[in-house]
């Protein structure tokens, strides 16, 4: 449970992103397999990366804490240890389903687990993929626990349906270790970080618009690198500001990758000010200073065709249409429902509670705002994306409200609630996590 009281004045703020959780995965999964120790700075302290963290170390791996970065030491490609029993991935769909693509590969048998909400969550998107390679994995009635057969995989063609970052990903992960080369065709541009991280490596790796191709390799060498800030977690403290005309928050070493930047241009279209100010200290994963500056928003219609890259994003699209003029409206997102919560239905209720206007589609959501919104009891549905952004919506509502399982924040971002309690009130210092 966590109070946000609603505030009146604005305020003028700095904070550092959060380190990226997608980055943080993928840049875990090939440390393991790589040959000799590769060190992780900067990593993500999120639930989800632990449980990445978790799972690599029941299958042999070494990871290490080394003064606030990760040292891994990795075992070679193929070469994970058979685990002594089921291996958990807590809320993390990420660690699940990039993880099948390296388990299908490996010279054992394994089995994926997760918690209550993971268990929810569709894994024939992956599983079917991974099998048109040659793997045998097979989920339990289209859901985990998640069973793989580990076998060597032959490669060949796979056309994906699903709009996933993370079944790309696997494809990729998997065909890595096949016998001949992989051709992956994706519906749309998602998330690349995969692709940039096997760029980094020296991976042979072709990329042609929606078509991914991925040679055989015999061994992936060792690496350094700083893991960028996270655009999707910046995203909350650009929104904190966004909804308070006149505050201003600076948010330094966000990751600017432009597959994961959407948001800020909406942000942008809503009404708030944002000066961008790339830098140059990262050629693979760019990144940068964002300053928003919040103003009165109006409401914007949001393209379906842009969904896939503002996917994380839309329930705090949702919080501020909330607060904007003008009506808001979604389509072409039913993945919504199939996230760590259904987030259209956990949006609208909250957002209703606050007193919004909110009508739910089967494929996303119109929203007509309220000026003031009125704070009371909200719940996040076990959901850290939901949970944050009811926050931002809380704090532009008049008086207190209390959002339950606000915990879940960790999942992506720890410490959260304290760096927004830093910017609003300069009451709480920041506290750091370990990992
Ligand atoms: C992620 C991809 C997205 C996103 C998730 C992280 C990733 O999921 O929602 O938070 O790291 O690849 P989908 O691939 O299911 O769209």
């Amino acid at each position: 449970m966590r109070v946000i009281t609603g505030i009146k004045q604005p305020f003028a703020g700095e904070a550092v992103a959060p380190a990226d959780k997608s980055v943080t995965h993928r840049a875990l999964l090939l440390a393991a397999e790589a040959d000799g120790t590769s060190l992780i700075r900067n990593p993500s302290r999120s639930a989800d990366c632990q449980a990445s963290v978790d799972c690599l170390r029941a299958l042999g791996v070494r990871i290490r804490p080394h003064h606030g970065h990760l040292r891994v030491d990795g075992l070679g490609l193929g070469r994970l240890r058979a685990p002594a029993g089921v291996l958990y991935a807590a809320n993390s769909g990420t660690t699940m389903r990039l993880l099948a693509g390296i388990l299908a590969r490996q010279p054992f048998d394994s089995i994926l687990d997760g918690d209550a909400s993971l268990r929810r969550r569709p894994m024939e998107r992956v599983a079917q993929p991974l099998n048109v390679l040659g793997a045998r994995v097979s989920t339990t009635g289209g859901f985990p626990p998640v069973h793989i057969a580990g076998r060597p995989l032959c490669g060949g063609l796979v056309m994906l349906r699903t709009p996933s970052a993370q079944v790309k990903s696997a494809v990729l992960l998997a065909g890595l270790g096949a016998a001949s080369p992989t051709c992956c065709r994706v519906p749309v541009i998602s998330r690349d970080h995969t692709e940039r991280l096997f760029f980094r490596l020296g991976l042979p790796l072709k990329v042609n618009d929606l078509e991914l191709r991925v040679r055989p390799i015999d061994r992936i060498p060792p690496f350094e690198m700083q893991i960028p800030g996270d655009p999707s977690g910046a995203a909350f403290l650009a929104g904190a500001a966004a909804v308070i005309p006149g505050a201003t928050v600076r948010i330094r070493r966000v990751g600017l990758n432009p597959t994961r930047t959407l948001f800020f241009c909406y942000l942008e279209r809503m009404g708030a000010e944002i000066a961008w100010s790339p830098d140059a200290s990262d050629p693979w994963e760019p990144g940068g200073t964002l300053t928003v500056r919040g103003a009165d928003l109006r409401g914007v219609r949001i393209d379906p065709a842009d969904v896939p890259l503002l996917i994380d994003e839309l329930p705090l699209l949702a919080a501020l249409a909330a607060l904007a003029r003008g009506e808001t409206t979604v389509r072409g997102a039913a993945e919504l429902r199939v996230k760590e919560s259904d987030r259209i239905a956990a949006m609208a209720a909250g957002l209703r509670r606050l007193g919004a206007g909110v009508e739910e589609h089967l494929d996303g959501f119109s929203i007509e705002g309220v000026s003031p919104l009125h704070g009371t009891d909200v719940d996040a549905a076990g959901d850290h994306r939901v949970a944050m952004a009811l926050a931002v919506a809380a704090l532009a509502a008049v008086g207190i409200t209390r959002i339950r399982g606000a915990e879940s924040a960790a999942v992506s971002y720890p410490g959260f609630f304290d760096v927004l309690d830093r910017l609003t009130t300069g009451s709480s210092p920041h506290r750091g996590e370990t990992i």
